[in-house]
């Protein structure tokens, strides 16, 4: 993959705010996608997943305003969108811009500004420019908001120390500002997984991370086994949340599991995360057949995790690689969120010698597989899913289906970072 290039972001910001200038240096928020190794559907019910931020990113190159306005431009859109901090309303004509208005306010209603003792918050011009594919269930969206959170509050004079990587509480407090944006603005009811891993994602490291508490383990994916990458397989297949089922699929789990906490009737059973298989075993009669087979994916694959987590500590990728078939399986048959082509990706890796492991990741109804490879396997890997999906690794016009396989790598967590006047000429020399 191309590296989110630092050096587009601040040329297209000379290019599209000339009136501003940048004799005063510029600021570059960034924040990465994420790819989910396991633990599907499980951080909205108190659960653990293990994700991994990657190299490819959301960048906004910004300048901090003396007013509450903003004006942004995304490059990958091609638009602008103006709002002001003092009264902040979702935008039709740039949904996009939504994710950032979302944050925004979340920042004021949840507090975080005043905690940093900012009384009415700075604006901003900026320029969002990004390398993380979309809708593909890589979380650009939880980048963008991320990197809006970032970009947002640095604004208004809160300095990059006070949000680095040891700040740990306020990042977590950051994540679920994101978080509320994305439920209450743009109306998917996420959980946190990916915004937590977008901040709290380390370098060779994946985040363990336990959604009842938010508290985050790294744990050592790439070091002791470099010879192993993680390639991600894009179907192609686009899926916008909200229309699609994960909505649904969140009711009925919670539904289900409040029916099982309730005839358990255990003051140590909450959620989900403390039924075991058997306590399902023993009330699924109760249930209604679809929605006790969605908690029994959510059941497992909490398991699931717990087991990949001690596997990727003894450096067992093989039994790491089972448990993300088993995964995969499960969210096919019993969670129903895959579709043809995910499937498809997944029987083709399970055939490529030097496959450890494949599923689908993220939300699914669509999106990208996670594959665990054998580094000298990675390219008969990317030429038999080439080859599979018969459309090669470039776009096919007729159906706009865009398939591609490619390495990432976990990375770093978001970051703010000023830019000196001398550093953005000469990155602004890069060309637009
Ligand atoms: C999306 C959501 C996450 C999580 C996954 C499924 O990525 O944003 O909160 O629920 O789907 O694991």
């Amino acid at each position: 993959m191309v590296a989110v290039p630092v050096e587009h972001a601040v040329s297209v910001f000379a290019r599209v705010f000339a009136d501003v200038g940048f004799e005063d240096g510029l600021w570059i928020a960034r924040a990465p996608g994420r790819v989910n190794l396991i633990g599907e559907h499980t951080d909205y019910s108190e659960g653990f997943v293990l994700p991994v931020a990657i190299d490819c990113d959301i960048v906004i190159a910004f300048r901090p305003r003396p007013d509450s306005r903003v004006r942004l431009y995304s490059s990958n859109y091609g638009q602008r969108s103006e709002l002001s901090l003092a009264d902040i309303a979702p935008d039709d004509a740039s949904p996009w811009s939504n994710y950032f208005r979302g944050v925004a306010q979340a920042l004021s209603d949840q507090g975080i500004y005043r905690s940093f003792g900012v009384d009415s918050p700075a604006g901003l011009d900026g320029v969002i420019v990004g390398d993380i594919p979309m809708e593909s269930g890589l979380s650009s969206s939880a980048a963008l908001e991320v990197a809006s959170a970032f970009a947002l509050l640095a604004a208004s004079g809160v300095s990059p120390r006070q949000l680095g990587p040891e700040c740990a509480d306020v990042r977590r407090e950051i994540a679920l500002a994101c978080r509320r944006a994305e439920n209450s603005f743009v109306g998917v009811a996420c959980g946190v997984m990916d915004q937590m891993a977008s901040i709290m994602g380390r370098r060779s490291h994946a985040v363990f991370l336990d959604c009842r508490n938010l508290e985050c383990q790294l744990v050592p994916v790439m070091e002791h086994e470099s010879d192993v990458a993680l390639v991600v397989y894009d179907t192609g297949i686009r899926r916008e949340l909200v229309e699609s089922g994960y909505n649904l699929r969140r009711a009925e789990l919670e539904k289900g599991a409040e029916m099982i906490v309730d005839v358990l009737n255990r003051p140590d059973t909450q959620a989900l995360r403390d039924v075991g298989p058997a306590d399902l075993e023993a009330v699924r009669d109760l249930l209604p057949p679809t929605m006790a087979r969605r908690c029994e994916h959510v059941i497992g694959e909490n398991e699931r995790v717990l087991r990949a987590v001690k596997a990727l500590r003894e450096a067992d990728l093989v039994t790491f690689g089972q448990l993300m078939y088993e995964s995969h399986a499960s969210l096919r048959t019993l969670f129903e969120v895959s579709c043809p082509e995910l499937d498809r990706a997944v029987d083709v890796a399970r055939s490529v010698p030097g496959v450890l492991g494949a599923r689908m990741t993220g939300a699914g109804f669509g999106g990208c597989t996670v594959n665990l490879v054998k580094r000298q396997a990675v390219e008969s890997l990317t030429n038999e899913l080439a080859r599979a999906s018969g459309l090669g690794p470039s776009c096919l016009e007729s159906t706009s289906r865009c398939t591609q396989a490619f390495v990432v790598e976990p990375a770093d967590g978001a970051s703010i970072a000023e830019v000196a006047p001398y550093m953005v000429q000469a990155l602004a020399g890069g060309g637009v």
